[in-house]
């Protein structure tokens, strides 16, 4: 496993474009892991150099002590990421990940809390009854066929379940992806989501020439699928924030409580060890969680959690079909945790060993 980060500015330049062209990129042929890949062993046991991408002068740095202390210790100075297409619609600009200095600091310190341990244990309930509709959907397809078996497209299937779960723990919705899979929550939440080529050419032309995406009005999002989420969020925060509504344990229930200031630590209620590591802190003291971000923060969970969720599950799914020996290892170690309706307690998946391995996949190293 490589150790390295990027930040900016520029020392000892290393021209990436060798290994990684901006045809590769626009083609999506090969992309940014790539040319860092490249720089890196390129320096060979020097502890940093300079690259140059996307426009932007960037340190590439080798040296993990200095990569902790950058990362953990002095984390406060180095909170912002590479520098994106700033001409972006805002609903894009004001989500976490695209956000810089003062405003991230202040966003992620309101939204940490709705993360912690008790918070999503609360959501369990949400996990387990799609889950549980999930498995039953695939018994019910075997059962109509004459041989038992269902032949299923997996990367599909998997796509539906997160679909209903981002609906279920984050819209406190029923989205019926798993049993109608053209459910307009899907199409639309597939639509915002997907890395299509279109896609990629747009991003890639917004990030080496932004004045001609400017000139251009390029729009980054899909704005018919971006209209649809922000007329279901703003309903669903209305009712939220007027109590119009029955309490449920989901994000936008979470982000509300923590509006209006009312996020209590729960039990067993832990933030990740980076939070407490970096101890992030902004020094402007304001009511961050405005409708725009609430909103942004929300439609976070299709741009970075859909499609990564969903293939990391299909590669898991993927490898296990042809590791028989890893799939009896892995279902045997969640069998013991299984309840017997099919539910899964919060704790007890945490306590999977062999589970986290497959998903890291150390199990074919
Ligand atoms: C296997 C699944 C996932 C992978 C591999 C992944 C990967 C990443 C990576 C590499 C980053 C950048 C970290 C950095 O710059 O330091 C990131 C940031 C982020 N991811 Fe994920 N992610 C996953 C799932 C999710 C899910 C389900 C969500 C749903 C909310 C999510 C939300 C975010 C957010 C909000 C950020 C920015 C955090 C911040 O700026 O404070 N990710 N993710």
């Amino acid at each position: 496993m490589y150790q390295y980060i990027i930040i900016a500015n520029g020392i000892r330049e290393i021209d990436t474009s060798i290994a990684v062209s901006k045809l590769d990129l626009f083609l999506g042929r090969k992309g940014i892991p790539e040319a860092d890949d490249y720089a890196y062993k390129t320096i060979g046991s020097e502890k940093y150099c300079g690259i140059r991408q996307m426009g932007n002068s960037l340190i590439l740095i080798k040296e993990t002590s200095v990569i902790k202390k950058i990362l953990i210790k002095d984390f406060d100075h180095f909170v912002d990421r590479r520098p994106f297409f700033s001409d972006a619609e805002l609903s894009f600009k004001k989500m976490l990940p695209m956000l810089e200095g003062e405003e991230w600091k202040g966003v992620r310190t309101s939204v940490s809390p709705t993360f912690t341990t008790g918070k999503i244990r609360r959501m369990m309930e949400y996990f387990n009854s799609v889950g549980q509709e999930w498995v039953e959907s695939f018994k019910e397809k075997a059962r109509a066929n004459l041989n038992g078996f269902v032949v299923i497209n997996a990367h599909t299937a998997n796509i539906q379940y997160a679909v209903d779960v981002i609906a279920s723990a984050v819209f406190g919705m029923n989205a019926g992806t798993i049993k109608d899979p053209n459910s307009p929550f899907s199409q639309y939440g597939t639509r915002l989501s997907d890395f299509t080529k279109w896609q990629i050419f747009k991003f890639t032309i917004a990030v080496n020439f932004p004045k001609v995406a400017k000139m251009m009005k390029l729009k980054l999002m899909d704005m018919e699928a971006l209209g649809f989420f922000e007329r279901i969020l703003n309903q669903g925060l209305k009712a939220r924030m007027s109590g119009d509504t029955t309490k449920r344990n989901d994000f936008l229930q979470l982000l509300v409580e923590a509006k209006k200031g009312e996020l209590k630590a729960e039990g067993k209620d832990e933030l990740e060890s980076f939070e407490k590591d970096a101890q992030i802190e902004s020094t402007e003291k304001k009511q961050w969680l405005t409708e725009q971000i609430m909103n942004s923060q929300s439609l976070v969970f299709f741009f970075a959690g859909l499609t990564t969720a969903s293939n990391t599950i299909t590669f898991a799914t993927y490898s296990l079909a042809v590791h028989p020996d890893v799939q009896d290892k892995l279902r045997k170690e969640v069998d013991k945790i299984m309840k017997p309706d099919g539910s899964l307690d919060y704790d007890d998946v945490s306590s999977l060993v062999y589970l986290d391995m497959v998903l890291c996949g150390e199990h074919i190293i």
